[in-house]
């Protein structure tokens, strides 16, 4: 028996029989839900993070992710089968290591593999034979097999013989009850036939379905595929909107209009533009990456530029239905903004449309407040670091009318609509937040953008 067939035999036994110790590398959105699916799945799961207090936090029990069921992290903490840790030294007590840490964009909004980069410095310094290596984060075609097997090999260990390598996307949906880590499938790639066949074993036992595909970048490429679609449509609904509203159309009848058509068509909504780590960014790292391989990729772009530059639009909107409605001009405007996440019923401001837009508004010279149920205080963001430690207002029927108007850029489901829609002097809705929960507005003082 060779010693990569030994190895290989030995951890597949380890997985089967739920012996493998798992090791999360990162625990956000995307890290924290995989080490719990993975624990839950009867596994010994390990989560690493830099960051001590999120770390203290998890084992202290604390929900640290607001949509997760009140008990889940207390309860696989006190299994005493899942822990948090900041040592970087338990990556050698691992026999599965999944990536899960964050790929950004930086400054010139190029791709930012740096976490990936150093969390798997981390790793080749410790790595040893027979442990399965897969990267979870979205990065662009080729570098799984590019930028992190060279720096794994640094070791001195061959992978595909001394240790195992895969990629497979996370397809996280924040928020969203509908599906989980367990129910989502799992799309899987490996470039040689022994990590190929760890890794439908392993994750096998973890979630419902599993896709195999031929190689990590093609996995790779599944995931911005995904992420690109949904970016394209939604600026191409943002601009319908535009469109059908000069036309005097209101785009979200049309939209769940079109919605009941059996095939052919997906509802995309209109809304404030795009925010998230997953969505502005994925598109940027295969247009970026086509560019290298000297392709061009003029649809994504021009969706892209459409997305960046939506918040801008829904506060020129705002400037000029409230001078149209009320004779306000927009810098002697008090407004109050709904919403401040990046979508709906999470506690997550990255690349937030609604922050920007909150910004423009400002630029132009409102006074701007904001309520967000998740947000009392305004966290420090990449994006906006000059806006961090302002304060959400309560919402109150004198507080309410004390506004010009309000700016429903981000519908949380927590918040009391019928409130609003009573006191409001004027209302712009972004999300259309108010017709969706049937709450009624005499339209003269309704404005969707
Ligand atoms: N959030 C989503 O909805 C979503 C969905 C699908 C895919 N993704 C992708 O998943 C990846 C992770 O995203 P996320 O939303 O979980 O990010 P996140 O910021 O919520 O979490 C990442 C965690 O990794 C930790 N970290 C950073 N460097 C580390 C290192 N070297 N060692 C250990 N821990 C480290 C951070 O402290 C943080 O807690 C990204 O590539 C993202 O694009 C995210």
């Amino acid at each position: 028996m060779t010693r990569g067939f030994s190895l290989l035999a030995d951890l597949k036994e380890r997985i089967a029989t739920r012996r493998a110790r798992v090791m999360t590398v990162g625990l956000g959105y995307v890290g924290l839900p995989m080490a719990l699916t993975v624990h839950e799945a009867g596994f010994d799961v390990l989560g690493l993070d830099i960051d001590s207090a999120r770390v203290a936090a998890i084992n202290a029990g604390e929900r640290v992710i607001s949509y997760f069921p009140e008990e889940r992290i207390a309860d696989a903490v006190a299994s005493g089968r899942f822990a948090a840790t900041d040592d970087a030294g338990r990556i050698a007590e691992a026999d599965v290591i999944l990536i899960c840490v964050p790929t950004p964009l930086d400054a010139q909004r190029a791709p930012d593999l740096g976490h990936v980069t150093a969390a798997a410095g981390q790793i080749a310094s410790r790595l040893r034979a027979g442990q399965l290596v897969i990267l979870e984060s979205t990065v662009w075609p080729g570098a799984t097999a590019g930028v992190l097997r060279p720096i794994l090999e640094r070791s001195g260990l061959r992978a595909g013989a001394d240790f195992f390598l895969g990629f497979s996307p996370e397809r996280e949906d924040p928020g969203n009850p509908d599906y989980t880590t367990r129910t989502i499938p799992k799309v899987i790639g490996a470039d040689d036939r022994a990590s190929a066949e760890l890794l439908e074993l392993f994750y096998g036992t973890i979630v419902e379905r599993t896709v195999p595909v031929s190689s990590t970048a093609t996995a790779e490429a599944v995931k911005l595929a995904e992420n690109s679609f949904r970016t394209v449509n939604i600026a191409l609904v943002n601009e319908m909107k535009t469109a059908f509203e000069a036309m005097g159309v209101d785009v979200w009848e049309v939209i769940d209009a079109a919605a009941t058509k059996p095939f052919g068509y997906m509802p995309f909504y209109p809304g404030p533009g795009i925010g998230g780590d997953c969505i502005p960014v994925s598109p940027a790292y295969l247009s970026w990456r086509a560019r290298e391989v000297g392709v061009a990729t003029p649809i994504i772009d021009l969706a892209r530029s459409t997305n960046d530059t939506a918040p801008d639009a829904v506060a020129a909107r705002v400037a000029a239905g409230l001078m149209r409605r009320s004779g306000v001009a927009i810098g002697e405007a008090r407004l109050l903004v709904l919403g401040i996440a990046y979508k709906k019923d999470v506690e997550d401001t990255r690349e937030s449309p609604a922050l920007t837009a909150l910004l423009r508004l400002e630029e132009m010279g409102a006074r701007c407040d904001y309520h967000d149920p998740f947000f009392p205080v305004m966290p420090p963001t990449r994006d906006h670091p000059q806006m961090a430690g302002r304060r959400s207002v309560a919402l109150t029927a004198d507080g309410l009318a004390g506004y010009d108007a309000v700016v429903l850029l981000t519908d949380h489901t927590a918040v009391d609509y019928p409130l609003v829609a009573e006191h409001a002097r004027l209302i712009f809705d972004a999300r259309n937040g108010l017709a969706r929960r049937g709450v009624a507005v005499d339209p003269g003082r309704l404005i969707k953008i």
